[in-house]
């Protein structure tokens, strides 16, 4: 039971990693590149990260490919602190978040093989929903909608 394999099958799905002959660095790191290609093209998302990212954008890409390899493949390629890179990003609106992930869900089901869309996209749902409540949550909010 203590095998890799089936230490893997005990976790909760989110906590799995994908394994699939074609999800590997390579790979993610194309479709990160297919995604941020879209972000960079949109009318209200690249204005946003083109005044974040002055110089090159491919060490932007390459961070962006160790997020993903961890999230996905599990393999603890990425170490960085997600929540203050966003929080200090002052012209996103909530209604934003929708925007990119419209383009990650366009990216991913164009891109990958048979059956792993879904996996990327509901990874990146949840990790949206906590950056969202992180960046816009407020107290007075929510419990106003009681009042
Ligand atoms: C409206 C939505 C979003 C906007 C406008 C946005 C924008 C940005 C910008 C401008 C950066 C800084 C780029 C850099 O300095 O490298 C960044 C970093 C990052 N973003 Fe987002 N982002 C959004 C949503 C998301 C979502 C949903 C995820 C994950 C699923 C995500 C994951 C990351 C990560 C991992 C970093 C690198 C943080 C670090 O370690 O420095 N972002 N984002």
């Amino acid at each position: 039971m203590n095998h890799p394999a089936s230490a893997q099958l005990q976790r909760p799905p989110e906590e799995r990693a994908v394994v699939h002959p074609e999800v590997d660095r390579a790979f993610i790191g194309r479709l990160v590149r297919e995604f941020y290609g879209r972000v960079r093209r949109d009318a209200r998302l690249g204005p946003i990260f083109a005044a974040e990212i002055a110089g090159s954008w491919e060490p932007h890409l390459e961070k962006m490919t160790d997020f993903w390899c961890s999230v996905i493949l599990k393999d603890g390629s990425y170490s960085g602190r997600p929540v203050p890179a966003h929080t200090k990003l002052e012209q996103v609106r909530e209604a934003d978040f929708d925007v990119w992930l419209g383009h990650f869900r366009a990216s991913a089901e164009e891109f990958c093989p048979e059956g792993v869309a879904e996996t990327f996209i509901d990874r990146a749902e949840r990790i949206a929903k906590s950056l969202r409540l992180a960046m816009f949550f407020r107290l007075e909010r929510a419990s106003g909608a009681e009042r």
